[in-house]
C-alpha cells in the first residue's frame, strides 16, 4: 500500500482512535458540526429581526407568522449553503420555540431518538440519508451485467433500494447491503422479507468491517469525507479486475476509470475505480 493525502495507507485504515491524523480529522468534524448551526442561527436572527422591525405592518400573527419566519429563514439557510436536510428543521425551529411550554419534554426526546435512529451515521461518520434514485439504480444493473458481477454489496445501503433493485434485475447476483442505522436498517430488512428475494440480503455492520474481497461490485453512496479511507480499504482488499463505485463523490487525486453521467435530473455521475 502506498501513500496518500501524506498519511501512509495502514495509518489511515487503523483510524478513528489511532491514526496520527485523527486530531486534524476530529477538529475537523466538530468545525463542521458547528458551520451548519452557525448558520441556522445567522438565518433565524435575520429573519426575526426582519418581523419584529416590520411587526406592525404585518397582517397576521400566530403560528402563521411562525411557520412564515420558518420557510424565510430556511430559504436563507439554502442561500448560505446549508443541505436540504435543514430544511424541516429551519421551518418548525419557531414554532417550537414559541410552543416550547405546552409541547411535552417526553415529545422533544422521543423526536430526538427517531431522528437519531435514522441519521445515526450523519455526526460520527459525516454521511446523511439520502436515496439512489430509480435512473442511478437502472444504471448501476447495467454495469453490474456489463462487468459481470456475481457478487454485490452497497456500503450503508440505506432503505435497500439499491439492493433489491439488483437484486430483482438478476437473480445470478447475490446482492447485499450493509447499514448501522437502526431504523434504517429494520426498513430495509422489513423490505427484503416483503420481496422475497432470496438473493438479496441485509446486514447490521459497519461498512469499516465488511470484506470486500468477497465482491465483484462494491458500491458507495456517501459524502466526501470519508472517500479517501474508503478508496484506501477498497485498494487493500477488492480482488484486482474488480469496480469499485462511487455515485457522486469522487476519490480525490485518483483519477477514475471510467465516469458514466446516468442523465437523471440530479446529474448523477458514477466514478468506477477498477482495482
Ligand atoms: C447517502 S445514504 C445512501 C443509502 C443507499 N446506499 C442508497 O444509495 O440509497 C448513506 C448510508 O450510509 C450509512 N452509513 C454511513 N456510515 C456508515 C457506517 N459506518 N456503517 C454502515 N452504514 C453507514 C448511512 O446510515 C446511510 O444510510
Amino acid at each position: 500500500m502506498g501513500t496518500l493525502y501524506g498519511f501512509n495507507a495502514p495509518d489511515i485504515l487503523r483510524f478513528p482512535g489511532d491514526s496520527p491524523c485523527f486530531k486534524a480529522v476530529f477538529m475537523n468534524s466538530i468545525r463542521r458540526q458547528l458551520i451548519p448551526w452557525a448558520k441556522v442561527l445567522l438565518s433565524q436572527a435575520l429573519v426575526l429581526a426582519l418581523v419584529l422591525s416590520l411587526r406592525d405592518d404585518i397582517p397576521f400573527a400566530g403560528p402563521l407568522l411562525l411557520l412564515c419566519q420558518g420557510l424565510a429563514a430556511a430559504l436563507i439557510g439554502r442561500v448560505l449553503g446549508l443541505s436540504s436536510f435543514w430544511i424541516p428543521i429551519q421551518i418548525l425551529l419557531p414554532l417550537a420555540a414559541a410552543y416550547n411550554a405546552v409541547v411535552p419534554a417526553w415529545a422533544y426526546l422521543a423526536a430526538f431518538a427517531v431522528c437519531a435512529l435514522i441519521y445515526w451515521n450523519s455526526a460520527s461518520e459525516q454521511v446523511p440519508l439520502y436515496l439512489t434514485n430509480r435512473r442511478t439504480e437502472q444504471a448501476l444493473a447495467k454495469l453490474a451485467a456489463e462487468y459481470k458481477a456475481r457478487s454485490f454489496v452497497d456500503l450503508g445501503s440505506g432503505l435497500g433500494g439499491v439492493v433489491l433493485h439488483l437484486a430483482a434485475s438478476d437473480p445470478a447476483l447475490k446482492a447485499r447491503g450493509v447499514e448501522t442505522a437502526p431504523l434504517v436498517f429494520l426498513a430495509s430488512r422489513i423490505r427484503q422479507t416483503l420481496s422475497r428475494l432470496p438473493n438479496a440480503a441485509f446486514v447490521y455492520r459497519s461498512i469499516w468491517d465488511e470484506d470486500l474481497s468477497a465482491h465483484d461490485m462494491v458500491y458507495c453512496f456517501l459524502s466526501p469525507a470519508p472517500m479517501p479511507r474508503m478508496y484506501l480499504k477498497a485498494k487493500a482488499e477488492m480482488r484486482p479486475g474488480t469496480l469499485f463505485v462511487s455515485n457522486s463523490f469522487a476519490v480525490p487525486d485518483v483519477e477514475p476509470e471510467r465516469v458514466v453521467d446516468v442523465g437523471d435530473g440530479r446529474k448523477t455521475r458514477l466514478y468506477l475505480y477498477r482495482m
